[in-house]
């Protein structure tokens, strides 16, 4: 899309549901009124529905349900988050992707989606199922100025700005199960899988991926997923959203916390991860590479650890692993 073109879309939304005027329009952008009615043509080839009023001038009543680097790009309220979106209709992963484009210089905040993903990886070598348009399947680059050790609190960082954006969309309150399974009524609806290239003391670059279950019915998940308690954001509430819209939500929340994490600390972040952490307090079983044991769950640590009251009145913290359903 041409730069005016998007400052187009931008004048527009700014504008929201008032008109803007042509001759308003074709001041600032510097066109003709021609030129103007064009775009607005153009506009409306990719989907747009534009409203024209004659002595009133124009607005958008509806953008397209379809995800672009354009349409993310129109109407997301970030500073630094998703300036720079790579849209793929298919890739094998987002994540490979994204590492290739990170090696390359992609800067910080790039985001790549995808509409479908061929080979979606999930954690501990699991596969990912990600079908065509059903879901988010969006890998981030982030060049954050930490730690290579604190790089887990990034993945928790981001599982609270899922929680938060969805909290937006739906009644029910979602659960982060530690450390970063996101779940709507105890049903796994999002995973987070973070990777990074670091040296000792530093990190180059780091890639989250988001990976979010929307607008699935059961027929489209396949058999063996039904075991591991899948679900997705349409079958929980009967409502069908915009991928696009839910996309926007989460990089304004991601972009949220992490400046207040890097002007601040771990510590907001660890407040409002417990705020929807799922079984804190219970009994669970945790499972880590090596054992798996009951505990209680007491909450996080400062460092994003989870802090587990073992059967020995011990408190214990966890570094990697996972609470067994
Ligand atoms: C998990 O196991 O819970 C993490 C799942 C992460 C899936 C996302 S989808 C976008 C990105 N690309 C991938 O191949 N995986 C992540």
């Amino acid at each position: 899309m041409t730069s005016t073109r998007y400052r187009l879309l931008e004048l527009l939304n700014t504008n929201g549901n008032n008109y803007i005027s042509g001759q308003k329009l074709s001041e600032e952008l510097n066109i003709s009124r021609s030129a103007i009615w064009k775009h607005m043509k153009d506009l409306e080839k990719d989907g747009y529905v534009i409203e024209g009023v004659r002595r009133k001038g124009y607005r958008i009543v509806q953008s397209p349900d379809k995800v672009s680097e354009n349409t993310i790009r129109w109407g997301l309220g970030t500073d630094w988050l998703g300036k720079n979106v790579i849209h793929k209709e298919v890739a094998d992963s987002t994540q490979s992707v994204a590492h290739k484009e990170a090696l390359h210089g992609a800067p910080h905040g790039t985001v790549i989606v995808a509409d479908e993903q061929t080979k979606g990886k999930g954690r501990m070598n699991r596969q990912w199922h990600s079908a065509s348009n059903k879901g988010i399947w969006m890998s981030i680059i982030l060049r954050p100025n930490m730690n290579p050790g604190s790089a887990p609190q990034l993945t928790l960082m981001t599982a609270v700005a899922i929680a938060e954006a969805l909290s937006e969309i739906i009644s029910v309150k979602p659960k982060i199960k530690w450390p970063n399974d996101i779940l709507i009524h105890h049903k796994k609806t999002a995973g987070i899988l973070t990777e990074m290239q670091a040296e000792q003391d530093c990190i180059k670059y780091v890639v989250i991926g988001i990976g979010i279950n929307v607008n699935q019915t059961e027929a489209d998940f396949p058999s063996e997923l039904k075991n591991f308690k899948a679900t997705s954001i349409r079958l929980e509430t009967d409502v069908y959203f915009h991928v696009k819209d839910i996309i926007q939500k989460i990089l304004l929340r991601l972009e949220q916390v992490y400046d207040a994490y890097m002007q601040t600390d771990f510590t907001h972040i660890k407040t409002k991860w417990e705020h929807y952490g799922y079984k804190i307090g219970e009994d669970i079983r945790i499972k880590t590479l090596r054992h798996s044991f009951n505990a209680t769950f007491l909450g996080i640590a400062a460092d994003g650890a989870l802090l587990a009251q073992m059967e020995n009145n011990e408190t214990k913290k966890i570094y990697s692993g996972e609470i067994e359903w």
